[in-house]
């Protein structure tokens, strides 16, 4: 996968993603706004039980008994929420994928997966498949995210991805040399499709935790994966930028350019809007 330096230009960063469904980006936060992450997450990183999900066996056995994990980052980490949801050069990969078929993009899912010692690889998969009652062909449908919290290796379960998979046939399964692995400094990202094949890597190191956040975002017209209002509600997003608002899903999608309508009302007002006025939260 190519990789690309924090201040790149988000033209090229995105003619990369569109040639292989995946690209790494180095240092998009500073040593300061990591400390800051890390200390705020920790409580939460601590508390959490490896494996626990209990949705669904499934589930359980995507993600593995070993894996710890910490939804609704944007409720916790007030540092998360300004710093990295925020991040302008996610945002301008964003911008460039996702506005072209929607008024807005959102949020999907913020969530770290601290994967620990012992931890299999995951099955490789396309995180898209949420949606996948969705028509094709389509535009893609969401721009995914996994930053390093600390740095990751490949004994530590760098994240495997399969370049050119968004364009593959879905039946096709890729040998073991078209299989990369995401080895990522602390704050450093790898950007990828829904439509890309990829999957958490082994961590065959006898005490390393992975500590990696997944950020996606979809288009603003799709059901997102977590409920972004619950775990982050009001109470806690009225103290937020406006900005970490929009995204988080609380402004209207309003497609009335585009001879639609709007999405996202609250008693026919923008619920950012509320927000801002104290109407809300
Ligand atoms: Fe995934």
């Amino acid at each position: 996968m190519a990789r690309f330096g924090a201040d790149a230009d988000p033209e090229q960063i995105v003619a990369q993603l569109h040639a292989d469904g995946g690209v790494i980006v180095e240092g998009l936060l500073s040593a300061t706004t990591l400390a800051a992450i890390n200390a705020e997450v920790d409580p939460w990183v601590a508390a959490a039980e490896p494996g626990a999900r209990q949705i669904n066996p499934l589930l359980d056995a995507f993600f593995g008994p070993r894996t710890r994990h910490v939804a609704s980052l944007t409720g916790r980490s007030r540092t998360f929420a300004t710093e990295v949801l925020c991040h302008p050069q996610l945002l301008a990969v964003c911008d460039r994928v996702l506005l072209p078929s929607c008024a807005r993009y959102q949020l999907n899912i913020a969530s770290i997966l601290d994967r620990g010692p012992g931890a299999e690889a995951q099955m490789l998969h396309r995180d898209e498949d949420v949606w996948i009652h969705a028509p094709r062909p389509r535009p893609e449908l969401q721009v995914a995210s996994i930053w390093a919290l600390v740095d990751v290796t490949r004994e530590m379960g760098a994240t495997q991805v399969v370049p050119g998979s968004h364009r593959w046939d879905r039946a096709r399964v890729p040998e073991a040399d078209e299989i990369t692995y995401a080895d990522l400094p602390a704050g450093s990202a790898v950007f990828y499709f829904g439509s890309t094949l990829h999957g958490g890597g082994a961590n065959t190191t006898a005490d390393q935790w992975r500590r990696a956040v997944h950020l996606s975002f979809c288009l603003g017209w799709l059901r997102t994966e977590e409920n972004n209002y619950l775990g982050t509600p009001p109470e806690v997003a009225k103290h937020l930028p406006r900005l970490a608002q929009e995204l988080i899903g609380y402004a209207v999608h309003d497609a009335i350019a585009d001879l639609g309508g709007y999405l996202g009302i609250l008693d026919g007002r923008d619920p950012v809007d509320l927000l801002q006025d104290g109407t809300l939260g």
